[in-house]
């Protein structure tokens, strides 16, 4: 017996589909609040491993368990109903081998449901790439400025500033997109390298601090919203929600203090 779906997701074969198209509206995610909100307006909600640093105030991503992942991407999923949930692979978790990857990419999509993984590397993680999409898992990789890599890296450092390491760059993209990724997340590459990445590879380029000739966008949500104090450089701050959570907290705050109790006016007090 057919049973109709009310709604239908996203998928990895129509945001693969959207290159050079319509550009891919993606936000991160980290729980069914804020899934529910972006889920009105993105294509992609990113459960991204920069909640360790948004959430739990960590220095880097790399103490991001693969638990902490699943949770929070059980939570986006059944916030959500449209938009393809993708949950990054944490630290450890990927590199390995491509088997371990599969085993804990397959944990990943079982307990949350979502649509796609997302692993770091380029070059160095094609072979689990293609391991991962020939036997049913879609990922999307992630290359430019890993931030699982900080300590090989040296830092959150923009990459692509130095000419002569372009060809790498590059050979990244083509690795992965040859490897079978439907997208590819472009952090922190220089405009013009991202430009030239996205004229010449055959996937989705998704670009964070890109260029805009990327075929779409991410941010970290909390960064866009006016939550984060500090957000990086690059991004365009669209609410201020920092701000009005204060005003909020000080209201109630000044309130309490007066003795003036919450739903005073207008709740039954407990007798
Ligand atoms: O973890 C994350 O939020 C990400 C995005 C910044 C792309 O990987």
């Amino acid at each position: 017996m057919s049973q109709e779906i009310a709604t239908r997701r996203v998928t990895a074969p129509e945001i693969r589909s959207r290159k050079g198209g319509e550009p891919i509206v993606a936000l991160t995610s980290y729980h069914a609040i804020t899934a529910r909100l972006v889920d009105n307006h993105a294509d992609i909600l990113l459960v991204g491993d920069s909640l360790g640093m948004v959430l739990y105030a960590m220095d880097s991503t790399l103490g991001v368990s693969l638990d902490m992942m699943i949770m929070h991407g059980k939570a986006v999923v059944r916030g959500s109903k449209r938009g393809m949930v993708v949950v990054d692979m944490p630290f450890g978790s990927y590199e390995e081998s491509p088997a371990v990857a599969f085993r804990n990419a397959a944990r990943v999509m079982q307990e949350t449901g979502c649509g796609a993984v997302k692993i770091e590397g380029g070059v160095r993680m094609a072979e689990t790439i293609r391991f991962l999409t020939e036997r049913g898992i879609p990922a999307m990789a992630h290359i430019g400025l890993t931030p699982q890599s900080i300590n090989t890296l040296g830092g959150f450092k923009t990459q692509g500033r130095d000419t002569a390491l372009w060809p790498l760059i590059k050979a990244d993209a083509k690795a992965v997109s040859d490897a079978g990724a439907f997208s590819v997340v472009l952090e922190g590459i220089v405009e013009p390298l991202a430009a030239e990445i996205s004229r010449e590879t055959s996937i989705p380029t998704i670009g964070i601090g890109g260029s805009k000739e990327c075929d779409g966008q991410i941010l970290v949500l909390e960064d866009m919203l006016g939550y984060n104090p500090k957000p990086p450089k690059f991004v365009k701050v669209y609410g201020t929600v920092g701000a009005g959570i204060d005003a909020a907290v000080k209201a109630y705050a000044d309130d309490v203090r007066a003795r003036v109790f919450p739903g005073d006016e207008n709740v039954y007090l407990l007798k």
